[in-house]
């Protein structure tokens, strides 16, 4: 019984927590793009005693709600890294239990992802992923392609080393087919052959669970990203911590190896 008042009153507490940072964040100034590091759910399942895949099941209630909020906020794209290249050096019993999460997800998500007009993609090196789940990606893009809400892209089997190399074979092949020259590459040509070509970079990066590391996750798009790092662990992160990224990007500088306003006298 008390258990279970006090886990109301922190329930109570966490939409309050969440409705005071929505007034606090301004509208004009959210991220673009927002990409978010999942982790933590294998020490949050073995921190209970219970086999990992239970804690990539507890980060889909995350991975909702982040969603959720993201589309009301009107924010224009979220990328979340969900299986990354070097995912499969993991147990295949793992690794079998996130493909069907993926697969689960779809098909339970896609009616709810489509009536709020979330437009789904997918990043990495989506045909090398088992049929199912290249169907079930498949189908969600379809369904959702006319959307004109978030843009949500899953990085599946996803990898910033290997999209730079897939980035540099197509471009190295147009160059031999002489459809441009070696001169034309640029920052901006690289970019528009990325997965994420045509989209911004992220303004803000959130990794959740207390490491301090990139992870091969959009090396090259994170170039001038803002970082917020929290021990929270990502079954545990909801909407309050999502907000409250948001309001500390909101009180950074951005320079973008220029120098601070104000401050461009000799
Ligand atoms: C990293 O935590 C997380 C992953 C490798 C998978 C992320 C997947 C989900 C949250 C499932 C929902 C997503 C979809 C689209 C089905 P970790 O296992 O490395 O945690 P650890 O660092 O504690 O071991």
């Amino acid at each position: 019984m008390i258990k279970k008042l006090f886990s109301f009153w922190q329930k109570e507490d966490g939409v309050k927590d969440a409705d005071r940072l929505m007034q606090a964040i301004d509208r004009e100034r959210l991220p673009k793009h927002i990409a978010i590091i999942m982790d933590g759910n294998g020490r949050w399942a073995q921190r209970r005693g219970m086999p990992r895949p239970y804690g990539h099941k507890a980060g889909v209630e995350s991975l909702r709600d982040i969603v959720k909020v993201c589309n009301q906020l009107k924010i224009p794209v979220l990328t979340v890294y969900a299986f990354s290249t070097e995912n499969w050096k993991r147990p295949r019993e793992e690794v079998n239990a996130l493909m069907d999460l993926l697969v689960q997800y779809v098909y339970q998500e896609i009616d709810d992802l489509d009536q709020n007009k979330v437009q789904v993609r997918a990043i990495g090196r989506i045909h090398k992923l088992p049929e199912k789940c290249r169907r079930a990606v498949a189908f969600a893009r379809e369904r959702t392609a006319d959307n004109d809400g978030l843009i949500f892209n899953l990085a599946l089997n996803y990898g910033g080393r290997s999209e730079l190399v897939d980035a540099t074979r197509a471009i190295a092949k147009k160059v031999l087919a002489q459809q441009i020259s070696v001169e034309n590459i640029d920052e901006q040509l690289i970019s528009s052959h990325l997965y994420t070509a045509g989209l911004p970079d992220p303004d803000l990066l959130i990794r959740p669970s207390g490491d301090f590391r990139i992870s091969n996750f959009l090396i090259w798009q994170l170039a001038y990203t803002e970082f917020w790092l929290t021990d929270v662990m990502w079954p545990d992160f909801r909407r309050e911590d999502l907000l409250r990224a948001i309001c500390d990007y909101q009180n950074r500088e951005r320079r973008f190896g220029g120098l601070k306003r104000g401050n461009n006298k000799r």
